[in-house]
């Protein structure tokens, strides 16, 4: 194909091992390694992360294979995918808010990433070096209550995130992905290693993975759903997104369970290597956006080699959290151009640019950032999921959805279960855990 065709006509992966790499870049980022572990913190630890399991997989990997569906069917971006499902009916409407959730999203999203990019010059100083938590912890305060520099370092992640999407899926997604990857894991399991060895480490261990359901509430359990979609990067339209991307020859059954197989691994993997620390250097496990950050420093300080670790791991940290805002950025910039007909230069710095105004309002406000982190995980992710399942599970109709799942030539055998899954158990089990969570019903 040639470049200029590239611009106007629809990309494709052109491999299997593209489409998954894509797929769970998107879903493997700051989501696993910062988000995962500071709401786990902040929700008692072992009880929430067995809800958040739990979500995953009645409601995670169901909501991923409709999304994937829904994009493939329809080859466009989540907006027209619905407007060409559902001719006349208003469920362009879930389509319009995914895309409201992104801009939400990356908001704020390029700020933490913002915060990794400053750590990786931090690292590359060896400022963590011989610092306590406490001292640690005030570099954390230092940065974040800053004027300038979260609002710069924002504006520079979101401006690469930019560069890679103006080019295209294709080419700016596959190649940094694959290798890179697989290289962030060796590092985390690394860290997961020393976390462990560290004196103390158990009480982290039994705070990650032995649930005291009396710490659970109506909020709890939002939380692990929110943090469910948040970290597979469900609800919003990404995964329909890149759905309308994979050829027909690819199962999507597979590529669903791969993603949010990986995506969990990593999240967990994110845990084990964070609350040993936590409790071994004293830190408080609920401290907030904050944890990680103080956290892992104090990991590297313990480690042979810990300098360059730190280095590697959080320049590798801001890649992966390029793969996530970059599918943030698409969700935007597919309905830019193929709805509002702009070119996709223009659309992505369009796009690119409003994020920056509302990322500069995060970067210097706690109260925003905080309202847009939980709005959209806890509120609009979960609606936006909701929607979906009962659009393919009652609107699309089985033959269609059947067709779709077995367009590779192989029987579906999952399409039995999966056709009860997202007519009932997962629309009534969201609905329960968000109107118990917004207060409006009672448990
Ligand atoms: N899943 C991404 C992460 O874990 C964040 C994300 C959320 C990306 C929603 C796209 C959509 O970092």
């Amino acid at each position: 194909m040639a470049d200029n065709n590239q611009l106007n006509s629809r990309d494709s992966f052109s491999s299997k091992f593209g489409v998954i790499a894509a797929a769970a870049g998107s879903a493997v980022g700051l989501g696993n390694i910062w988000r995962f572990p500071y709401v786990a913190g902040e929700n008692g630890g072992g009880a929430f992360l067995l809800l958040n399991l739990a979500f995953i997989l009645a409601i995670g990997v169901p909501v991923m294979l409709s999304e994937l569906l829904i994009g493939r069917k329809a080859q466009l971006n989540i907006f027209g995918a619905f407007r060409k499902l559902a001719p006349g009916k208003p469920w362009y409407l879930v389509g319009l808010m995914g895309v409201g959730a992104a801009f939400m999203i990356l908001s704020f999203y390029a700020v933490v990433a913002g915060w990794t990019l400053e750590y990786s010059f931090y690292a590359l100083r060896n400022e963590f070096a011989g610092k306590s938590a406490e001292e640690l912890s005030l570099i954390f305060d230092k940065l974040t209550g800053a004027t300038w520099r979260p609002v710069v370092f924002m504006l520079i992640f979101m401006a690469i995130s930019a560069l890679i999407v103006r080019s295209g899926v294709k080419k700016g997604i596959e190649r940094y992905t694959k290798i890179l990857m697989p290289l962030l894991l060796v590092i985390i399991i690394g860290l997961a290693i020393r976390s462990l060895t560290l004196e103390g480490a158990y009480a982290g261990l039994e705070f990650l993975f032995r649930p005291d359901f009396s710490a659970i509430d109506a909020n709890t359990v939002l939380e692990a759903l929110g943090q469910a979609f948040f970290s597979l990067s469900l609800g919003m339209g990404v995964m329909a997104t890149y759905g309308s991307y994979i050829k027909k020859s690819e199962s999507l059954g597979q590529t669903a369970i791969s993603v949010s197989l990986t995506d969990t691994f990593i999240a967990v993997l994110a845990g084990v290597a964070i609350f040993p620390a936590v409790f071994a250097f004293g830190i408080e496990p609920g401290a907030g956006p904050g944890l990680v950050f103080v956290t892992l420093p104090g990991i590297f300080n313990q480690m042979v080699g810990g300098y360059f670790f730190a280095v590697f791991f959080f320049v590798l940290l801001v890649i992966a959290a390029l793969t996530s805002s970059i599918s943030l950025l698409e969700v935007v910039v597919a309905y830019f151009v193929e709805e509002l007909k702009m070119k996709r230069p223009v659309a992505t710095w369009v796009a690119a640019g409003i994020m920056s105004l509302l990322g500069v309002l995060c970067a210097l406000n706690g109260a925003i950032f905080n309202l847009f982190d939980k709005t959209s995980s806890n509120i609009l992710l979960p609606l936006g999921g909701l929607f979906i399942v009962i659009f393919v599970g009652w609107f699309l109709g089985k033959r269609v959805v059947k067709a779709e799942l077995e367009a590779d030539g192989r029987v579906a055998f999952y399409f039995k279960m999966f056709v009860p899954v997202i007519r009932f158990l997962a629309p009534i089990a969201i609905a329960l855990v968000f109107l118990n969570g917004i207060g409006l019903l009672k448990f």
